[in-house]
């Protein structure tokens, strides 16, 4: 398992550069460099090594058909080391007709960050906006089901790949209300967010979760209605890793006063966060010491991990006429981006040292009947629509502990698996067994692990049998 700094230094980051100096034998430089180790400096040259000093990473919003301009191209590859596409992995690009999806341009931008060492920020798999017409037609029942399909199917296909999915996004009513936001999805009931959430953790279980919305960025009724859920799904063991702060800032809605401390109060609810879709429409040095300020206040909370900007050149922006980004339409640096830069390498509070665990609390009730000592139980949950079904399993360790597993289980007839997550399935018809894969064999007594499986036709319904092997 690798951590947030390991990710976030997924490129080679400076470190002594009196020894590079050194060995050029330039003796000017050499002077330089010593100066800077010796006054304690390693200052990053670049967003990306500057950030991964500290144990951040510093990403961008990027669109698939734009990696085939130069320049764009280039800023991206030399100065971020993370990159979320802006809207290729959103429901509609993803999911353009039921059950039918494309992943195309999606793929293209995580092929370009993955082969250059950058992580991907997923987004996102439930969100009222951008959906498709057929989803956005559909509700009740068929609509929770397809939703939990969209998150299974796109979070499986890209499972293990993700650094942080945004799994639900801005799913809170702004004004002063704090009550859900009413959608197609809302209407499906209130337990719809944490169903997604845990739809993702099976199907994806390395990557955080995040739970990502704007106009939370300070404290006000939006933000602490948010606060309230996310306390209250680390009670109850619904799987959650990580709060996103969109942060698309303007005159209207400046960064506000209380920003740090508002990052700081969700971190002490034991999640991450992380700056997600960052510009501050403006110029000069108003627009540098407001970016000057957001980083300053990321880097100040130890579990705010990263940032994002919405985009690399102003050009590039949803938000253009407010020239928001760090690069001018030709790709020069702007004085906000010397502001991050320098924002970047100032002092800041350590990173965390060990990575928040990534496997989920249990979430369901232990079986009611104890397992049999020194064996294992299993017991299957499904969620089953017209045609298909996720199944979840969960496998419990008796009274001692076991070193690995295997679930055998019957599919009525007609019925396929199409995938698995987890374990490691012979057969995909009839009688079908599944065997622990090398980190969740081992089990210590009473303890459970998950994996899942997802098929066509109608999903298992008799007692699973675990044996221990
Ligand atoms: C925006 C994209 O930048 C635009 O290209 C698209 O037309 C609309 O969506 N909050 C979000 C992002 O979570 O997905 C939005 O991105 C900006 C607001």
């Amino acid at each position: 398992m690798d951590n947030m700094l390991a990710r976030a230094s997924g490129r080679p980051v400076p470190r002594r550069r009196s020894r590079v100096a050194l060995a050029s034998g330039m003796v000017g430089l050499a002077v330089a460099a010593t100066v800077a180790v010796a006054s304690g400096a390693n200052a990053g040259t670049t967003l990306a090594t500057a950030a991964a000093e500290k144990g951040r990473y510093f990403g961008a919003a990027v669109a698939a058909h734009k990696l085939s301009d130069s320049t764009y191209a280039g800023i991206l590859n030399r100065e971020f080391n993370s990159v979320t596409p802006e809207n290729e992995m959103k429901i509609d690009a993803t999911e353009p007709q039921q059950g039918q999806f494309t992943f195309g341009n999606a793929d293209r931008i995580v092929e370009h960050a993955r082969s250059r060492g950058m992580s991907v920020r997923g987004h996102t798999l439930a969100w009222h906006s951008q959906q498709p017409g057929w989803m956005q037609n559909m509700s009740g029942s068929a609509l929770r089901q397809a939703m939990l399909n969209h998150v299974t199917q796109v979070a499986t296909y890209y499972r293990g790949k993700i650094h942080s999915w945004d799994v639900v996004n801005e799913a809170f009513a702004d004004g002063g209300t704090g009550a859900r936001r009413d959608s197609n999805l809302q209407r499906t009931g209130n337990d719809w967010i944490e169903a997604a959430f845990r739809a993702a953790r099976a199907a994806d279980p390395t990557a955080k979760l995040c739970y990502n919305d704007y106009n939370t960025d300070g404290q006000n009724a939006k933000s602490n209605a948010v606060y309230a859920m996310v306390q209250d799904f680390k009670a109850r063991g619904v799987p959650i890793d990580c709060v996103g702060f969109q942060s698309h800032f303007n005159s209207a809605s400046p960064v506000p006063s209380d920003y740090q401390a508002n990052l700081q109060r969700f971190a002490n609810l034991g999640v991450d966060v992380q700056i997600t879709e960052l510009d501050i429409e403006g110029s000069g040095q108003t627009q540098a010491d407001n970016y000057g300020r957001v980083v300053r206040a990321c880097l100040a909370v130890s579990r705010c991990t990263g940032i994002t900007v919405w985009g690399i050149r102003d050009t590039d922006s949803w938000r253009a006429s407010g020239t928001p980004l760090l690069f001018d339409g030709s790709g020069n640096k702007k004085s906000a981006y010397t502001a991050t830069l320098d924002a970047l390498n100032g002092g800041s509070t350590p990173p965390p040292t060990t990575p928040p665990p990534t496997t989920p609390p249990p979430t369901t009730p232990p079986p009611t009947t104890p397992p049999p000592s020194g064996g294992c139980s299993a017991a299957v949950s499904l969620n089953s629509w017209n045609g298909g079904f996720v199944a979840t399993v969960r496998v419990t360790a008796g009274s001692a502990p076991i070193d690995g597993w295997a679930v055998a289980l019957t599919l009525p007839g007609g019925a396929t698996i199409t995938n698995t997550w987890s374990a490691r399935a012979t057969g995909t018809t009839g009688a079908v067994t599944f065997r622990n894969v090398d980190y969740n064999g081992r089990l210590a007594a009473g303890v459970t692990t998950e994996f899942g499986f997802q098929g066509t036709g109608t999903g298992p319904t008799g007692t699973p049998t675990c044996t221990v092997s």
